[in-house]
This record gives C-alpha cells, structure tokens and sequence, in this order.
C-alpha cells in the first residue's frame, strides 16, 4: 500500500471507531481480513498510526483549536494535525499524500492546508497546555488521578501513555515456562521471563504468535502480566470449588483452572459465570486450546440469579473482576479515556457494589473472595472495597503481602489490604485487587 493509502486506512478505522462502539483492534482485525493484499509492514503502519494519533488526541485538538482555523477536531484535523506536529511533515509534502486518487484520502481543502501551514514547525507539548491536555487525560479525572499520584502523577500517567509490551501465560496444563520458551524459539519468537509472574513470558520485539505451534497447541495464551498476577492471588487449588464471577471471554479462568490441576488434569469444579452470552461463547476456543474444557460455564441472567441462589456458600475461592472504567489498561486500548463518562463512573459504581454483594453470597465459611479491577481509580477500588467491608462483617482483607507470599513468591508488594499495579509502578497494566476471608 502506499503512504497516502495507508492513511485513507486510518482515516476509516479511526471514523468507525468513533461512530461505533467497538474496540479499534477488533476494527483493525476485521478491516486486515477484508483486505488480504495489506502485507504485515502495512498493517504495523496503519496501527502505529492509529494508536499515535489516539495517544496524542488531546494535545492535537488543543492545537487544532487554538490554531483559529474554521475546522472541527474531525479525523482527518487530526490526522493532518498529527502529521504537522508529530511526525514534522511540511504542509507539502502532507498535500502530496491526499491526491484523491489510488485509494488515498480526498485532496486537502483550504482550510485543511491552512491548519497544516499554521502547525507545521510547532512541538506537540506546549507549556500552556491544561496538564490534562498535556498529559492525555480526561480534564473530569483531574481530581482522582491527582489524589492518588500527587507528585507521581506525571510518570504515571506517562507510562499509561506508552506502547505495552506483549506478555504471555504459559499454561502448566501442557507446558513449563522453560519448555514453552524453547518452543517458542524454535519458531524464531524469542521472549523473556517477566519480572513479577512466575509463568509470564515477555516477547522480545515484534512477532505475529496466532500462527505458531505453540499457540495453536495451547502452550501459550496472550495475558499481561498484571492479569496472571491477579490469577495467582486467588491462590487456587486443586480440589476446590472456584468461582470466576465475571469471566468474560475466559483470560483468568483459564490460568485459575491451570492452578487446580494435577499431572495435566483439572481437579474439583471451576465454574465460569458472565452475564453476556457473546462473551462465554468466545471462550469455547480457548478452553479447548488450552485443555480446559472441565470448565463449567455458567451464563447469569443479573440480579437473583437461581444458579447464584442454588450455589451459596459452596466456593473455596470467589474471584470477582467486575466491570469497570479500564483506566489500568489505556497502554492497550487509548481511546477508552475519551469513551467514558462521569454519568458512566456513577452507573458502574452502582453496579459493581452490586455484583461484589452477589458474588459474596457464593463464599464458604474460609473461603476467599477476590475483588478485582483492571482501573486505577480509588472510586472503584478502595471506595468500593471499604464500603462493602462496612456491611459484610463476615469479610475482612487478608494482608496482601502475606497472599502474595503464598502465592506468587519472590519480593512481596507494600503491606496492606490491598495490591496496586501500574505501568510506571510495576511494568504491568494497571490493576487493584484485595482477597477478603469469610469468616468461619
Ligand atoms: C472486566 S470484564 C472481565 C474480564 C475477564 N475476567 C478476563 O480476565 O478476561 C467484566 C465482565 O463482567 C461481566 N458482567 C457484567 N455484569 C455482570 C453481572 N451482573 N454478573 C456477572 N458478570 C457480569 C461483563 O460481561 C464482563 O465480561
């Protein structure tokens, strides 16, 4: 493809992604299967592109909007924008790409050159920016996010704004780290092992992992380190009866059910409940992949579920990894921070209390229940946590560090009720859990 179609490509997703509601990787993945003829330096072309501009967002419509021309923050400002200021293509030579011909983008307007004329020179960063503005996030989390950070807000937020690695579980249903590595590489696909998981491997570079054997024989899944983490504190065990509460497609259930196995087979029940059909439905693959299909799924239909009803007080281990802002993952997904609203934080917050009290009912007396999110947001996490512990005597916070020794092993994170993850802080996407006992 050439340069200036590729950017036509760009211009698409990124319009789509915004007039829907759809993550751009799936966008991307559907737009690449249409479009067989993009070779793989396209396809790395196109989502560098779309993921800078997603990243840099606040600071080109700031620029755009100081920059006094009579043009809206539309995809196409921001692409020209992005190219002025980021990239430092000259007004020229950003017209030579919109040609309007071989599947480039319609050439540029007046209007359209005089924003690129009038950007062309400056730096993205500007000193008058808001520091919401200049650090990419939402100016309505400013109070949040400072409170939590105070004077590491910058590296924090820095650190969500960068490229995440790729992390891999390796699946002890069939694998080792060891053997899954030597796998790997003989496929040319050279990793790492991560610094905190015990069974992460971290790819070295770029490399496409669906086509290899050690994927499609289920030796591997793709999980950030973050995530296995939370799976390991949930301290799984062959024999129990585990709950993943909100399971979605699978991605802890399948590293929990590899916990509760011995010599390659599940032992006790592990149960995975979401309310969306869509979502327990992708992940028949990856049970099957990984070996797991001993796991029950379980669709939930919300609030007074029979199934909840008719398993209370039966789990060893409860984890509930609810919905939420998924602030923790903006490395993965930068357009999430402009999608959500403070109406939307409210709702989520209500219905996470209420997903927490549900999924309580599950734990026996000794029993574990994980409280889990991938935000970092206080409202959604110790706000959460502590107002539930307030009704539910029957619950109190295990130390975390003391869990974390149990199960994770190597250097234990600060004392307290809580674990906090974060790209700046632990190299992993940003994630809060807490392991709550029920009392005997
Ligand atoms: C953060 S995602 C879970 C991600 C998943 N645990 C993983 O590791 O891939 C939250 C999930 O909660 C589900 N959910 C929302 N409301 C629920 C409810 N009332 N009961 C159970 N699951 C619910 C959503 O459908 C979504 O799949």
């Amino acid at each position: 493809m050439t340069p200036g179609a590729r950017l036509q490509a760009v211009i698409e997703l990124l319009e789509q992604a915004w007039s829907g509601r759809q993550p751009i990787d799936q966008l991307a993945d559907v737009f690449f299967k249409k479009r067989r003829y993009a070779g793989s330096s396209d396809r790395r072309g196109i989502q560098e592109t779309l993921y800078q501009i997603l990243r840099h967002q606040a600071r080109l419509d700031w620029w755009i909007d100081r920059s006094g021309q009579p043009v809206s923050a539309s995809v196409r400002a921001r692409i020209i924008a992005n190219l002025a200021l980021a990239d430092k293509t000259s007004p020229d030579a950003i017209a030579a790409l919109f040609t309007g011909s071989n599947h480039c983008p319609a050439p540029l307007s007046q209007t359209e050159l005089e924003l690129a004329d009038s950007l062309y020179g400056r730096p993205l960063t500007h000193a008058d920016m808001p520091r919401p503005v200049a650090l990419e996030y939402p100016d309505w989390m400013d109070a949040s996010l400072s409170a939590l950070w105070g004077d590491r807000l910058e590296a924090e937020i820095s650190a969500l704004n960068q490229l995440a690695p790729v992390d891999l579980r390796v699946n002890t249903l069939k694998s080792t780290p060891e053997q899954a590595k030597a796998e790997l590489a003989s496929q040319f696909i050279e990793t790492e092992t991560t610094p905190l998981s015990p069974l992460g491997l971290r790819l070295i570079g770029k490399a496409r992992l669906g086509g290899t054997q050690a994927f499609r024989d289920g030796l591997v899944e793709v999980q950030d380190e973050g995530s296995q983490l939370l799976a390991l504190l949930c301290g799984a065990e062959p024999g129990m009866t585990v709950i993943d509460y909100c399971a979605g497609a699978g991605g802890k259930t399948l590293a929990l059910a590899a916990a509760m196995a011995v010599e390659g087979r599940i032992r006790g029940r592990i149960y995975a409940c979401d309310i969306s059909q869509a979502r327990i439905n992708r992940m028949q693959p990856r049970l099957q992949r990984a070996g797991a299909l001993a796991v029950r799924r379980q669709i939930l239909s919300g609030r007074n579920d029979a199934w909840v009803k008719a398993n209370r007080a039966t789990a060893d281990r409860v984890l509930v990894d609810v919905p939420c802002t998924g602030t923790g993952a903006w490395r993965r997904d930068p357009q999430a921070k402009w999608r959500f609203t403070p109406e939307q934080l409210d709702d989520i917050r209500i219905r996470q209390q209420a997903i927490l009290e549900d999924a309580a009912t599950l734990v026996k007396p000794g029993g574990r229940l994980i409280y889990a999110t991938c935000s970092l947001l206080q409202e959604e996490n110790e706000q959460q946590l502590f107002a539930f512990l307030k009704d539910h005597e029957a619950f109190a916070p295990l130390a975390i560090d003391q869990v974390w020794s149990q199960t994770v092993g190597g250097p234990p994170p600060p004392a307290g009720p809580c674990l906090r993850l974060s790209p700046a802080s632990t190299g992993t996407d940003g994630f809060f859990c807490a392991v709550l006992e029920r009392r005997s």
